[in-house]
């Protein structure tokens, strides 16, 4: 069986205010009644398939997770703390140890962000196969998304030739392209987006840091090695993981690895990073807006208008964003929502 790992210690600036540094996306309600954090763990739910998932988060998010797995009626097999966030490298790192000291060197584990939507059907499943498969090799297979657009939040992956198990070795691999390297790929038709979903080998993710993020792992194996666990929490040791360099498992291994493989998957899936990836996959009324919480709207098209208590009143507007959380709003452009997260760092740095 396949070992989850889900990681949950992400902030999510982009979606200010709704998201906050003490309410990351992942565990928030933003269209329906669960939390993306809730909606991950349902899909690693089939005994037939996945051990009983592992979340690393952050230290100051423990209760969410444990409140939100208990409300899912998901039993989780460990919580891994974060004592600060040291980027998905680190992150992996510890989980890779972790699976390897539970379950042996060769246990094959799935990594998956807390902050995407993805329909579960028969594909999906299909792709998770090829991807175990390949993983048994010694691979490290990622799932790649037919890109619609020169999105600059996402990492691109040109496939090669097929592996024997159905899926294509990885030529390149970029992660967060300028715009025109970007529209440069989209064009060339031979790339995908990277889901930032992985599966690979315990072991073998181990022996690749070794090789290209020797630090990383270090500082990652001394946290857990001092760990303190109590209950199904492990505490990761506070010093030797702050020595661990933050960088993302992106830029660590996969851009560098020569053994990345993609599984083309042809799934519904988005990354619902930004107010206009929560505006393309919300329910639209007669004139393309996204509305939830009390609104009233005039003469008003294609936009999103979320509030969480007060009553918006939006007029003459087309393609814009309005969120209200408590205590701020947040007025833009749908298509400027790659840039909140640039606004938020300049909201704190006037503070
Ligand atoms: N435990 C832990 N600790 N989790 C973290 C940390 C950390 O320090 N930082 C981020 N995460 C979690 C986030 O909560 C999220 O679930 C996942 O790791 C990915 O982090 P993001 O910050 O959301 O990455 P991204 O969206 O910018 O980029 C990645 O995902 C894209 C697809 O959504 C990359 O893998 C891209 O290549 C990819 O296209
Ligand atoms: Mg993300």
């Amino acid at each position: 069986r396949i070992v989850p790992v889900v990681m949950a210690g992400g902030k999510g600036t982009r979606l200010w205010p709704l998201s906050r540094a003490t309410a990351a996306k992942q565990f928030i309600r933003f269209i329906g009644d669960k939390t993306l954090f809730q909606s991950t763990l349902e899909r690693l739910s089939d005994p037939a398939i996945f051990e009983a998932p592992i979340v690393v988060t952050n230290e100051e998010f423990r209760f969410l997770v444990a409140e939100q797995a208990r409300e899912a009626g998901i039993e989780l097999s460990a919580i891994v703390l974060e004592p600060e966030a040291r980027n998905t490298a680190a992150a992996i790192a510890v989980a890779a140890e972790l699976v390897a000291q539970r379950f042996g060197q060769d246990a094959i584990m799935e990594v998956l962000p807390s902050d995407h939507e993805i329909e579960v059907d028969d594909t999906y499943k299909q792709c998770v196969e090829t991807a175990r498969r390949a993983a048994a090799t010694g691979k490290l297979a990622t799932f790649g998304i037919k890109p619609t657009e020169a999105a600059t939040g996402y990492g691109y992956i040109e496939g090669g030739d097929k592996t024997p198990e159905g899926a294509l070795k990885v030529v390149r691999f970029v992660e967060k392209p300028e715009l025109e390297a970007a529209e440069k790929m989209l064009k060339s038709g031979k790339y995908y987006w990277n889901s930032g979903m992985f599966v690979f080998a315990a072991g073998k993710m181990i022996s690749e840091l070794e090789k290209l993020a020797p630090e990383v792992l270090e500082a990652s194996r001394e946290a857990l090695e001092k760990a303190a666990e109590d209950l199904d929490f492990v505490r990761l040791d506070g010093e030797a993981f702050a020595r661990s360099p933050s960088i993302s498992i992106d830029y660590a291994v996969m851009e560098k690895t020569k053994n990345a493989v993609v599984v083309p998957s042809e799934i519904t899936w988005s990354d619902l990073g930004s107010w206009d990836a929560i505006w393309k996959l919300g329910k639209k009324d007669e004139n393309g807006n996204v509305v939830a919480g009390n609104a009233t709207l005039v003469d008003t098209k294609n936009s999103l208008v979320m509030s969480r208590n007060s009553h918006m009143a939006v007029q003459g507007m087309d393609g814009i964003a309005v969120i209200a959380s408590e205590d701020a709003v947040y007025i833009g452009h749908l298509d400027q929502s790659q840039e909140v997260g640039n606004l938020v760092k300049k909201l704190k740095s006037s503070k």
